[in-house]
């Protein structure tokens, strides 16, 4: 890909906010990730025609204790007898009593898992993958941008910046959609805003005749506030043709790319470095990724 701006200095002498383990063993993250929960769906929210927010609570008491995830972080979801697709953990990295996991109806498994009811049983292992470096960011400003499905791996950063609200400067969401029936967590919108001091704004592609927000493309919303590149970091969720246009545009407002943070799905199999399925280069997304900042995004060949 032909860059057609020049890449700067500083993102190169900046210490990398996203620090990889000097002497990463992929045996010893396979050992610790080969086990599977046993899970039941205890609530099913039908978010949108396509998106459902599924509940799940593993079985065991001992094992739910043990589980523990960052935001950004994916699992791998088993339904029995039709096939394993990872999904993102939509929840917070607080709640020990229940995973959220937030769903769209994409193809064979992700079919079978919208006509499963309360009670159904799943298995889930994981979590995996690199996460958002969360304490990092403290003490600065934040921007948490998504556009369509995106908002489902950004809600569990949204919940640690509520939780650690004090430890955040300004907080924004910016989300977007093609339509205004595509948005998610419609009903959170109030209490992230009144309670958690965030302030959020929407955008839809396409209007319909109820819709009284703004249209336009999610750039648009980046004329309504103000941003101290020198002090903001950004997390972008959402398709690669969005982020890469998010991302650029934040960098020629000033922002470094070492400070955007983006979420890059490819198509997973063992979810843990074995298959070399969602290899991009020598890169694992599963377990290099799949959270990276921008700027290794760049330099990765073909990634977006
Ligand atoms: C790290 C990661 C996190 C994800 N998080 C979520 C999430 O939170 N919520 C959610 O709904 N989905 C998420 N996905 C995508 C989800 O895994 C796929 O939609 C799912 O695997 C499709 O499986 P299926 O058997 O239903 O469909 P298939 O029959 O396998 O495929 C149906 C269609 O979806 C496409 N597809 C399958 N997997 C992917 C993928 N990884 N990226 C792009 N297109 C794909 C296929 O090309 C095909 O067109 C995530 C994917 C990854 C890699
Ligand atoms: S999904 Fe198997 S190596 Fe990444």
């Amino acid at each position: 890909m032909k860059l057609s701006y020049q890449i700067p200095k500083q993102d190169i002498n900046l210490e990398p906010f996203m620090s990889r383990p000097p002497q990463y063993n992929r045996k010893t993250i396979i050992m610790k990730t080969d086990r599977v929960y046993k899970c039941e769906i205890i609530n099913v929210i039908e978010l949108t025609s396509l998106e459902k927010l599924f509940h799940l609570k593993i079985l065991d008491p001992a094992e739910r204790e043990i589980f523990y995830f960052r935001p950004g972080q994916f699992v791998m979801l088993e339904v029995p007898g039709f096939g394993e697709v990872p999904i993102s953990i939509s929840s917070s990295s607080n709640n020990k009593e229940f995973i959220e996991l937030c769903i769209r109806r994409a193809g064979r498994t992700t079919n079978i898992l919208h006509r499963a009811q309360k009670g159904a049983r799943v298995g889930l292992r994981g979590p995996f993958g690199t996460s958002f470096p969360m304490e990092k960011m403290a003490s600065h400003n934040i921007l948490l941008i998504a556009g369509g499905l995106g908002l489902a791996p950004l809600r569990a950063p949204i919940y640690w910046v509520n939780e650690h609200r004090n430890e955040y400067r300004d907080v924004h969401i910016l989300y977007g959609t093609k339509e205004p029936g595509q948005m998610l967590f419609t009903y959170q919108y109030e209490e992230w805003e009144k309670v958690n001091r965030i302030k959020l704004l929407t955008i839809v592609e396409e209007a319909n005749k109820d819709w009284p927000g703004r249209t336009g493309l999610i750039t648009e919303l980046f004329k309504e506030i103000t941003i101290d590149p020198d002090n903001t970091c950004a997390i972008v969720c959402g398709p690669p043709v969005m982020f890469k246009f998010v991302c650029n545009h934040l960098y020629t407002l000033g922002l470094p790319m070492n400070r955007m943070f983006v979420s890059l799905e490819r198509r997973m199999h063992c979810g843990m470095g074995k298959c070399c399925r969602c290899m991009v280069g020598s890169t694992f997304t599963c377990v290099d990724g799949p959270v990276f900042d921008y700027w290794f995004v760049l330099n990765l060949k073909e990634a977006i």
